[in-house]
């Protein structure tokens, strides 16, 4: 794995996709590598990672260096079309080929997005074919869809968010997190781009602060006015400053419409309903787990106790203590309004409307 420090803000050339205006590409294919920032240098440096190896995207997606559903989906296509180009296969899925699959099925377990791209390459037609061209092939039409489904998903969202809306979200869903441009952070940002006054209160999403590290980083490069907030100031936030709506994204979405999102989202959904306001989920198609009945059968990743007890060096708790450190939780589907897809927007009731417009 080779890497490098990225020059300059602006939209760096690529092969694949086009992330909008000056952020940089969170995945991209150059000269047979795929090529991503490192997320967790963020914001302190724009810092390009590179590789050929399967097994180091797997590393990158496992410690976070990608991450974000979506992102991470398209990041899943690119691993298994370097295992196909390694292992020269032709024709066929075979035993080491299927080995890299698993492996790279394995690297994180709750968001749907690689088990769903898995399963749409393994479904290809291969036969007598270099398997990695075709992947590759697919690993760029995946990474073009999920900037378009963005996209629509910001246009779909507009209707959403009055003008002078405060809105306040979690974790972080811009760019970074999808193909380019962003799911709940898209919609925002499609308001802004369609001249409507936004303002957002940003949580810092302890304990990796995605929020803090990269939400803050992409609405300053955008140009939109924020806040960030400590997560246990979301309350307080939505009371003082008469909250509109609160917009998150998602990692997995059962067939009910149970969501699970970052670690601190379900919270959010209970203060809403207490307050009555509305709690929305953006997200692709490919988020959706049709399989899955309810949040029950959703598996909910756990982190390392150190993600907790200390942030980069710098240990925050005492040595030897017991931690619980689940990364995602499921919001009930009877708090959500909706769901902002590329295909439109679902609303209650979420069992018929779901399948009525993603299991199609
Ligand atoms: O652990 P992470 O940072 O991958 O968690 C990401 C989230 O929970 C996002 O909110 C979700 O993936 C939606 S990204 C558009």
């Amino acid at each position: 794995m080779t890497s490098s420090t990225y020059q300059g803000s602006k939209n760096s050339s690529q092969e694949t996709g086009t992330q909008p205006k000056d952020l940089p590409d969170p995945i991209r294919w150059e000269n047979g590598e795929a090529v991503i920032i490192d997320q967790t240098r963020l914001p302190v440096e724009e810092k390009f990672l590179r590789s050929k190896n399967y097994r180091d995207v797997c590393e990158w997606i496992k410690s976070l260096r990608i991450r974000g559903a979506p992102a991470i989906g398209i990041a899943a296509a690119y691993a298994a079309a370097l295992a196909a180009l390694e292992f020269g296969s032709r024709g066929e899925i075979d035993a080491r080929l299927n080995g890299a699959l698993q492996e790279i099925n394995d690297t994180r377990p709750t968001a749907v997005n690689i088990r769903n791209i898995l399963a749409r390459l393994r479904k290809l037609d291969i036969r007598g074919r270099i398997v990695g061209e075709v992947f590759v092939r697919e690993a760029h039409s995946i990474l073009a869809e999920e900037i378009d489904s963005c996209r629509k998903i910001g246009k779909f969202g507009l209707e959403l968010i009055p003008d002078n809306a405060v809105i306040l979200t979690h974790c972080h869903t811009g760019g970074l997190a999808t193909g380019g441009y962003g799911t709940a952070l898209g919609m925002i940002r499609a308001a802004h781009e369609a001249g409507k006054k936004v303002k957002v209160f940003a949580d810092e999403t302890r304990p990796l602060l995605q929020g803090a590290r990269l939400t803050a980083w992409e609405l300053k490069k955008i140009g939109i006015d924020f806040r960030l907030i400590v997560d246990s100031a979301s309350g307080i936030t939505m009371k003082k400053f008469k909250v509109d709506l609160v917009v998150v994204g998602a990692d997995r979405i059962a067939a009910n419409g149970d969501t699970a999102n970052k670690i601190g989202t379900y919270n959010l959904s209970v203060l809403c309903k207490a307050r009555n306001i509305p709690f929305y989920i953006a997200a692709p198609a490919s988020s959706f787990d049709l399989s899955a009945k309810s949040g029950d059968d959703i598996p909910i990743e756990e982190r390392n106790p150190d993600e907790v007890t200390q942030f980069r060096d710098c240990r925050s708790a005492p040595e030897d203590i017991s931690v619980f450190a689940p990364a995602f939780d499921v919001s009930p589907a009877e708090n959500i309004a909706a769901f902002i897809t590329e295909r439109g927007i679902i609303r209650p009731p979420f069992v018929k409307n779901i399948a009525k417009l993603i299991g199609r």
